[in-house]
């Protein structure tokens, strides 16, 4: 019995659970790419007008990360608020949003930002940053489907591209309608800045895993490299395509850069014609 996912160069990796026995699945050859030049002028001119947001900035108190790379999440925001005094406290509450959520709320809790029960502001952000100097790995994030939990990612239910979307990526989102999903959940740009690293994590836990979250990454402009990551074998296997998908339970983590750059994360449901084509492709392949 084969142990591991393998990569395309056929070495296993035992500490990768990947998707029909591969590290990840190439699906540049699925889908038609042939919009991507334009799409990525679109994404570039839209990251030059927008504010961005920043996100990743609490990999390590998240508790997803893998043992031997947590110190890669350098400063982490929650560790931060929890190391605060009572004045501290104070002038993060007063940037937040809405400050009156923050009522109640004890500092030691960890009840504060991404996938928690406090969501952190803009500016909160950006103090935790400039003062504190926590880490966010994605500087250049923009929520074209916002989504308050992760775990309903994957439903379109009530959810639409935002206004903003909607003016500043228009042929994002027309490129985004034509990918084989039958609804989706969320949309994002996530960019890093030139010399940062995305943290390597997991997005959920293997041994509540059920099935394989359906999502594609699609890389405009062909220079982000994302990671897996096998703890096990403590190396890497990098993705070298435009357009993939892969089992987001495994480690994963962006390579570091001299420049900008950017990929665009689309999750939902997929077709099932389109599942099951990759499928007779992948499995046993
Ligand atoms: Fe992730």
């Amino acid at each position: 019995m084969m142990v591991g996912a393998q990569s395309p160069d056929g070495r296993r990796w035992p500490g990768i659970k990947g998707i029909w026995g591969h590290v990840y699945i190439d699906v540049t050859r699925e889908l038609n790419l042939e919009a991507l030049p334009e799409i990525h002028e679109e994404v570039c001119l839209a990251l030059a007008q927008l504010p961005l947001d920043m996100t990743g900035g609490s990999h390590r108190s998240m508790g997803i990360m893998p043992a031997s790379r947590v110190d890669e999440a350098l400063v982490d925001y929650v560790e931060v608020i929890r190391s605060m005094g009572p004045a501290e406290v104070e002038t993060l509450r007063s940037l937040a949003d809405d400050p009156r959520a923050w009522e109640g709320v004890d500092p030691q809790s960890g009840d504060f930002g991404e996938e928690r029960k406090v969501p952190l502001s803009r500016r909160q952000l950006a103090w935790l940053k400039v003062r504190h100097g926590v880490y966010f790995p994605w500087k250049g994030y923009v929520e074209l489907i916002p989504n308050r939990l992760w775990t309903d990612k994957s439903s379109g239910t009530g959810k639409t591209f935002t206004r903003t979307a909607q003016a500043f990526f228009p042929k994002t989102i027309a490129f985004v309608k034509t990918l084989p999903f039958v609804e989706v959940g969320r949309c994002n740009v996530m960019g890093l800045e030139a010399f940062d690293y995305g943290t390597v994590h997991r997005d959920g836990d293997p041994a509540e895993q059920k099935d394989v979250d359906h999502f594609i990454t699609i890389v405009p402009g062909g220079d982000k490299e994302l990671f897996l990551w096998d703890e096990t074998l403590q190396q890497e296997v990098r993705v070298n395509c435009q357009a993939y998908w892969f089992n987001d339970f495994d480690y994963h983590g962006v390579v570091t850069s001299n420049r900008f750059r950017y990929s665009i994360r689309v999750d939902g449901r997929f077709d099932p014609s389109f599942l099951e084509r990759i499928e007779r492709t992948w499995r046993g392949r």
